[in-house]
C-alpha cells in the first residue's frame, strides 16, 4: 500500500473528540502532505462559523454542506483529510471516502471524548443536554458505520499522539 499512500488520499474519520484535526495536520507533516480539515473548508466556503449554519439551515443544509466540500476535497488526491465525526452518516459520503482514499477511523472511548469536547461552544450537537451521554449516543449510532468504512482502525489510547501517529504510518 505504499503506493497507495503516495498517491491518494489518507482519510480520517471518528467522533468529535477523537483527535483527527491533531492527528491530521503530524501525520500530514511526516509524510510531506497537505492537511485539509473539512469543517475548516465548509467554513472557509461559507465565510460563516458551523454553529452559524446550523442555526440558519438546520443539520440538513450542514450535511448537504458536508457532502460538497468532501466532493471537492477528495478530487485533490494527495491529501490528509480530517473529517466531521458525522461525515460517515450518509451512504453516498461514505462510498466517496472509500474509493478516493485509505480511511483510517481513530477509535477513542466515550470518556476521552467527553474530556476533549465537554467545554466546547463550537460543536452544535454539544449543546444541549448532557454532553457524556450525547457522546454515548452518537458513538452508539456511528461506530458500525466508522468500522464499515474503515481501511485501518486504530484505538486511541494512552499514548501521544505522536506516537500514535508513528503506529499508524507503519499500518498503512
Ligand atoms: C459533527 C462533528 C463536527 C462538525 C459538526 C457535526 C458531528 O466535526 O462537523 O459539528 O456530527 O459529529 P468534528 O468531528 O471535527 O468535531
Amino acid at each position: 500500500s505504499t503506493r497507495k499512500i503516495q498517491s491518494g488520499n489518507l482519510i480520517l474519520v471518528g467522533m468529535m473528540g477523537s483527535g483527527k484535526t491533531t492527528m491530521g495536520r503530524i501525520l500530514a507533516r511526516h509524510l510531506n502532505k497537505v492537511f485539509v480539515d473539512s469543517d475548516e473548508e465548509i467554513q472557509f466556503r461559507t465565510g460563516v462559523t458551523i454553529p452559524h449554519i446550523f442555526d440558519v439551515e438546520g443539520e440538513p443544509g450542514f450535511r448537504q454542506r458536508e457532502t460538497d466540500a468532501l466532493a471537492a476535497l477528495v478530487v485533490r488526491n494527495d491529501l490528509v483529510l480530517a473529517t466531521g465525526g458525522g461525515a460517515v452518516l450518509a451512504p453516498e459520503n461514505r462510498a466517496m471516502m472509500s474509493e478516493n482514499g485509505i480511511v483510517i477511523y481513530l477509535k477513542a472511548n466515550v470518556h476521552d471524548l467527553w474530556l476533549r469536547t465537554r467545554n466546547d461552544r463550537n460543536r452544535p450537537l454539544l449543546q444541549t443536554g448532557n454532553v457524556h451521554a450525547k457522546l454515548a449516543e452518537l458513538l452508539q449510532q456511528r461506530n458500525a458505520l466508522y468500522q464499515q468504512v474503515a481501511d485501518i482502525v486504530m484505538p486511541t489510547g494512552r499514548q501521544s499522539v505522536h506516537a500514535l501517529m508513528l503506529k499508524l504510518v507503519n499500518e498503512i
